[in-house]
């Protein structure tokens, strides 16, 4: 038992590793160790040896445990140090260059639009960019040949389809698919042919209807000066100018007193507005002796061109990072 201690004690002190130490384990203590067919062998003995020889092998067996135990404590606590000196983060090492995306100055202008008139209760509404000449202009009271169609410089395709001029064929949609009273918001693309420094082939236009049994004139002036302050956060001096739409009747065009970056100040056309056409709302299956409807449109691009100050409306499609970093 002696020379077992002497023998292993320093080959257990000298383990390299988890593996060799545990193999050194089974040898001795497991199953069919050394120790442990001495302890199995004492059976056989004399009562009287026995007992000194069993002092012996426990004596071994608990040096050898022991020895065992605090190798494996020194090697696992060697392994941990090992680890946790790899896995240290150093928080001295320059970060990695994240490019975080930003919205797009429209889809801002949008989404600000979206957020002061579904507090008014407005509900957002789409419709296709390829229209037809019903939606785009017959419903909405546009005679064929009427001279109105020629402010649109519409895109037609060879089918006679075309791409929408404005968002209110919306409205048509919507009031052939919901009945009165109603609120709704429609905003998208659409399309004319027509470009400089602040016309664009493509832009967006917002536009709103209401349509219900009180809906009135002054109503529809007080949502579009609450509109108009909400989205500027200031006050402005406004104008309803009489002007002509054939869906409304009558129509305004609404200016705002805009102070420029030199102090000087200018009357600025910002939106277009008006009562709902009687024939409009027959067109839609609603009956004009019982409701009355106010709607309303702008052009976003101008929006954001005012409140961020961007001269070229051009700007907002040339995709620059310079530009659109700056909206960050
Ligand atoms: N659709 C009109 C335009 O594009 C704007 C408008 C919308 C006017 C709703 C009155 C009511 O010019």
């Amino acid at each position: 038992m002696d020379s077992l201690i002497h023998e292993y004690e320093p080959k257990i002190r000298d383990a390299a590793d988890l593996d060799a130490l545990e193999a050194m384990r089974v040898a001795l203590l497991g199953k069919s160790g050394v120790i442990t067919e001495q302890l199995k062998a004492l059976g056989k003995l004399a009562p009287d040896e026995r007992k000194a020889r069993g002092e012996q092998v426990n004596i071994a067996k608990v040096r050898l445990q022991d020895a065992i135990a605090s190798r494996r404590a020194a090697l696992e606590a060697a392994a941990l140090e090992a680890r946790l000196a790899a896995e240290r983060i150093d928080v001295t090492m320059p970060g990695r260059h994240v490019d975080p995306g930003v919205a797009h100055p429209v889809s801002r202008t949008i989404e600000r639009m979206v957020s002061i008139f579904s507090r008014m209760g407005y509900a957002v509404a789409d419709g296709p960019e390829i229209e037809d000449d019903e939606h785009n202009f017959e419903a909405l009271n546009f005679p064929p040949h009427h001279p109105a169609r020629a402010m649109h410089d519409t895109f037609y395709f060879p089918d006679g389809r075309l791409l929408r001029t404005h968002t209110s064929p919306v409205q048509v949609r919507y009031m052939r698919d919901h009945r009165p009273p109603l609120r709704m918001l429609a905003i998208g693309k659409v399309y004319r042919s027509d470009s400089d420094q602040t016309h664009s082939p493509m832009f967006h236009q917002m536009e709103g209807l209401v349509v219900d049994e009180t809906a009135n004139f002054a109503e529809l002036k007080g949502t579009l000066a609450q509109f108009v302050r909400a989205f500027f956060e200031r006050d402005f001096e406004m104008q309803f100018r009489p002007s002509y739409f054939p869906f409304t009747e009558p129509s305004c065009e609404v200016d705002i007193r805009w102070e420029r970056a030199d102090g000087s100040k200018a009357w600025l056309e910002v939106l277009g507005g008006g009562m709902v056409h009687p024939n409009v709302l027959r067109a839609c299956n609603i009956d004009p002796e019982r409701y009355t409807g106010y709607a309303f449109g702008l052009g976003i691009e101008r929006f954001a061109m005012l409140r961020y100050g961007v001269s070229d409306l051009r700007a907002f499609y040339d995709n620059d990072l310079r530009f659109l970093r700056q909206f960050a």
